[in-house]
């Protein structure tokens, strides 16, 4: 009796074999790739969405941003009708992303009246009129905040990420969390999980403690919503590639203009407040001060940033 192989109507086996033709950047690391030799970086005062309409289409791998929410909290928190506003910049840095990009927006659900805008209206927005994949949303948890007597004091804010596509690029081993000597001796034991991954450490998960900036924390520079590096650092680490472009629209200190300097990612940046200029010196400052390399070829505007030779390569 003829025996038919039927392994192509396997599907474990089909989807198998296509990753392994698949030579896309879905399945590559960072390891994949050398780093620049020095980092691009492009900083522009203007407004963000004149800044995204100078952007060629798919030519951003990580958009990283933390916007205003109409809180109030300064001068450049405050918009008449909020997700009319956010509208517009979503709907472009849609268009720029490359097929394999991500886009991370932080916020909250702080909604506080019909005028205000939070991360929920931003969601609501994605999901219905955009498509955007929403792939995670991450809790960044901290033990350090406000205290309050009317309410449950607050200890964390969310952030969504976002894909353009089910393609997206995603680096785990860039980020994983070493076990201790004693977790990995157990995890090892355990037989649902693969060792080969276990001895890389393990899945960050989507709850992230990482203590805010205090107002005497040694990374200040002054932006009164400054954010960690060690929470941009994770997001570049694994959703952008060494030599690969990140955005930042709302720059503010230019926190993740000086993650992309350490981790050998070109960066655009742009934010309305000129402030933003010294802030980001004082950036340099620090990590001169902390030893770390500043490196980087400092570009004014978008034409020459997308025409260097660097730049080019990768888009
Ligand atoms: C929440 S802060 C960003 C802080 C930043 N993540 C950091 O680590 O320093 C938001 C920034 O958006 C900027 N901004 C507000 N409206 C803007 C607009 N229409 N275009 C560009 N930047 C804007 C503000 O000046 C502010 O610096």
């Amino acid at each position: 009796m003829a025996i038919h192989n039927k392994s192509h109507l396997n599907h474990a086996l089909m989807s198998l074999n296509k990753m392994r033709k698949d030579n896309t950047l879905k399945n590559k690391t960072a390891a994949d790739f050398d780093p620049p030799e020095k980092p691009i970086v492009c900083l522009n005062i203007m407004d963000c969405c004149d800044f995204l309409k100078k952007i060629p289409d798919n030519s951003i791998q990580l958009i990283c941003i933390d916007p205003p929410y109409n809180l109030e909290l300064a001068g450049w928190d405050i918009y008449g009708n909020y997700i009319e506003w956010a509208s517009q910049w979503l709907n472009e840095a849609y268009r720029v992303l490359s097929e394999s990009g991500s886009m991370v927006i932080f916020g909250g659900i702080q909604f506080r009246d019909a005028k205000s805008g939070d991360l929920i209206d931003i969601i609501q927005y994605v999901r219905h009129d955009t498509r955007f994949k929403l792939i995670n949303t991450i809790t960044w948890y901290y033990k350090n905040g406000m205290s309050a007597h009317r309410y449950f004091a607050n200890r964390h804010e969310e952030v969504i990420w976002l894909a353009k596509s089910n393609n997206y690029y995603f680096d785990l081993d860039a980020v994983r969390v070493p076990y201790t000597e004693e977790q990995l001796q157990l995890a090892l034991k355990d037989k649902r999980l693969n060792p080969e991954n276990t001895r890389k450490g393990k899945n960050p998960t989507n709850v992230w403690e990482i203590g805010r900036l205090n107002g005497n924390s040694k990374e200040r520079v002054g932006h009164p919503t400054q954010k960690p590096v060690e929470i941009i650092d994770r997001f570049v680490k694994s959703l952008s590639y060494p030599g690969s472009v990140v955005l930042d629209f709302f720059a503010g200190s230019g926190t993740v203009g000086r993650v992309c300097i350490s981790e050998g990612r070109h960066c655009l940046m742009c934010d309305s407040d000129p402030a933003t200029i010294d802030y980001f010196n004082k950036h340099l400052a620090l990590m001169k001060e902390l030893g770390q390399n500043t490196e980087h070829i400092a570009i004014h505007t978008i034409d020459d940033f997308f025409n260097a030779e660097e730049v080019e390569g990768v888009i």
